[in-house]
């Protein structure tokens, strides 16, 4: 069987910037399952399509023409939506589509055949819990919605982009409720994962831990 790392967590955490490290030091691939939801809710909401309605988003998912290159990029029927995905906006229409259980089945195989040898470290909300709860480590990483909001204030603030930490504080919160109390695959640590609150804790320091938890149980 391939063996697979875990990385589950709420947004701002720096779970996918660990998923890269840790990949990048094994040689493994990587799967960033966020990236999948948020490329169905921009491509519904380019198509107009509602985001409650959970059959025809299934249907959008199950022929999404979405690819990952292998230098981290996001292409949607060839256009690159890397940029496109990751506005504030794109993270809430995914966490709407996401809340559908008939979504969620359509992109399980499609998740699960990331699995190649030599390795997979995903990163999401249900990659331990749901989509591969054989995995060999599981790690969820935590933090406070202000620690998590500050960092992605100071993120579009490098940027040169517009931001306003109370309502990047909000928007978190919103989000975290939804993902947290959905009925299917909600956000939540597997009872085998290793907890880590990475509020005190730099890039650095968060990847030394987890690089332990890995080495300690593989
Ligand atoms: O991780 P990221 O912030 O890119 O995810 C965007 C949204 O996609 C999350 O807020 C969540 O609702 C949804 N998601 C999910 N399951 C995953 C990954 C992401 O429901 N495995």
């Amino acid at each position: 069987m391939v063996p697979v790392i875990t990385i589950d967590g709420p947004s701002g955490t720096g779970k996918g910037t660990i998923a890269g490290m840790v990949a990048e030091q094994l040689g493994w691939h990587c799967l960033d399952s966020g990236a999948l939801y948020r490329v169905l809710g921009l491509t519904a909401q380019r198509r107009g399509i509602d985001l409650d309605a959970a059959g025809t988003l299934a249907e959008l998912a199950a022929s999404l023409p979405v690819t990952f290159t292998s230098d981290g990029r996001v292409l949607l029927a060839g256009e690159d939506v890397s940029d496109a995905i990751r506005t504030e906006a794109a993270g809430t229409a995914a966490s709407r589509v996401a809340v559908h259980g008939p979504v969620r089945r359509r992109l399980l195989d499609w998740q699960r055949q990331a699995a190649r040898p030599p390795g997979l470290v995903a990163d999401g909300r249900d990659m331990g819990t749901v989509v591969f709860p054989q995995a060999q480590v599981k790690i969820f990483l935590d933090a406070s919605p202000e620690t998590r909001a500050m960092r992605r204030y100071k993120q579009l603030k490098e940027k040169g982009l517009d931001a306003n930490l109370a309502n990047l504080v909000e928007e978190i919160r919103l989000r975290d409720d939804r993902d947290r109390n959905r009925s299917v695959a909600p956000l939540k640590a597997a009872e085998d994962a290793f907890v880590l609150d990475t509020s005190p804790f730099s890039i650095e320091e968060v990847l030394d831990r987890v690089m332990k938890a890995v080495d300690a149980a593989m």
